[in-house]
């Protein structure tokens, strides 16, 4: 009945202009499976991006444990129930001791605005550091957090509570090369004396171990250490936004913050921990949960429901039934190696990096400027959609090429995109 225009038509019409569409011609889908996603004529597409469906599209195990926790009970969480406690004790397993107390929200914005209300609420401050180029969420305690947006488009700045440092891009950023990390923890001291010397103390430090909006930068050798140590020196918390890169996505490890060898204060969790279902949650000490129980009751009327928390189950049972931790070090070294070897015959590749399913391919102009090719960038993602292959950007410039597959992504599928990158690169542009 509808056709694409038509859609778009009414989008114009009922939804807000703000939202935006994938590729220069949207694509019209109606029905995923794994890795694939489906178009109304049948045309099957490889999802390379898609990190929210982590064990793949409608994975029948998680559909059936929500249909039949949907058809038996949904409630707030006032009530006994055995699925919360289950679940939480569960998640919590998968999590370093002393990570052992559960927040469930709805998304990762609301785990990232908890986790800044608990931060603030023990510290009794809210200053806060962030990292350049980083992304937090779209609730407005967070586009005031998150460079990404308050530095783009449409954002005004910081507040005065809130301090960037650079991006700790070891390729492209303010300190460069192997030995950048002290350079990028002076950045990080100069911001923590500032907030001392202003008499203010510093709450909170948020960071990615492995940025995604940041453009798929793996942070320099031992800075998350480095930096930890130093954030709570000056009495402040450290909270690892897990939202992009948790669940085995990493690969060697399951959480992010584990592959830089910290544990954090606060974990916050989002997208691919309900599997598309709108599921997140916080997790942090039995100590920080009951200084922050001041006496204001937290109530969420949908967080920790118990459809969502059959879900979450089910999501954990399925990683680990499958591997999909295992298969995303496989296939994401194999992945890495090959995109390396793609490297070395286009001038316009700058770097590949990442880790695990969560890789960027960064283009340039030139390998002496290192100016950001966000026209091309744009143009691959798009010919790639046509070739049948989903990508998208990332980063500030909008010029790193972002690969995060539904944690499903086989060997098959590494080497069907990569064959269709090169046929695109080689078809198009100067090596
Ligand atoms: C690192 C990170 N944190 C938080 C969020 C916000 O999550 P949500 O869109 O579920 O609110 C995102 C979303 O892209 C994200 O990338």
């Amino acid at each position: 009945m509808s056709t694409p225009n038509h859609i778009q038509e009414l989008r114009r019409k009922y939804l807000s202009p703000s939202l935006s569409l994938s590729y220069d011609e949207p694509i019209h889908i109606v029905r995923g499976e794994g890795q694939y996603l489906y178009d109304k004529e049948g045309n099957r597409y490889l999802d390379a991006v898609n990190n929210i469906q982590h064990v793949g599209h409608c994975h029948p195990k998680v559909v059936n444990a929500a249909e039949k926790q949907n058809a038996l009970l949904n409630t707030n969480t006032r009530y006994l129930d055995e699925t919360i406690v289950r679940y939480a004790k569960l998640l919590t397993n998968k999590l370093p001791n002393g990570l052992d107390v559960c927040f469930f929200t709805n998304s990762g914005s609301e785990s990232n605005d908890l986790a800044l209300r608990i931060a603030r609420c023990i510290t009794g401050s809210k200053e806060t550091i962030v990292l350049d180029g980083a992304y937090h969420g779209h609730l407005s305690s967070l586009i005031e957090i998150s460079p990404y947006k308050y530095n783009a488009a449409g954002g005004s700045g910081p507040p005065d509570f809130v301090h960037s440092i650079p991006l700790p891009d070891s390729f492209r950023g303010m300190h460069r090369g192997k030995n950048c990390t002290k350079d990028y923890i002076n950045e990080l001291k100069n911001v923590i004396s500032k907030i001392n010397d202003s008499g203010k103390r510093l709450s909170t430090y948020i960071v990615e171990a492995l940025m995604g909006c940041g453009g798929q930068i793996v942070l320099p050798d031992g800075f998350l250490e480095k930096s930890f140590k130093l954030v709570r020196k000056s009495g402040g918390l450290c909270i690892s936004d897990e939202v992009q890169i948790g669940f085995g996505r990493m690969g060697t490890d399951f959480w992010g913050f584990e592959t830089c060898n910290v544990i954090p204060d606060i974990v916050t969790l989002g997208k691919s921990i309900g599997n598309g279902h709108p599921l997140s949650a916080v997790v942090t000490s039995k100590e920080i949960a009951d200084k922050f129980n001041n006496g204001m009751e937290y109530f969420n009327s949908y967080g920790g429901n118990p459809v969502s928390c059959a879900i979450g189950e089910a999501v954990l049972q399925v990683i680990e039934d499958e591997g999909l931790q295992e298969n995303a070090e496989k296939v994401g070294n194999y992945l890495i190696e090959e995109l390396i070897k793609l490297q070395t015959k286009y001038k316009f590749i700058g770097q590949v990096r990442g880790q695990g399913l969560f890789v960027g391919i960064e283009l340039i102009h030139d390998d002496d400027v290192l100016e950001p090719n966000n026209t091309l960038a744009k143009k691959v993602v798009n010919e790639m959609k046509d070739a049948g292959i989903l990508l998208s950007l990332d980063g500030p410039d909008h010029n790193v090429l972002k690969i995060k597959p539904p944690m499903v992504f086989n060997i098959e599928n590494a080497n069907e995109l990569v064959i269709n990158l090169k046929t695109i690169f080689d078809r198009n542009y100067d090596s």
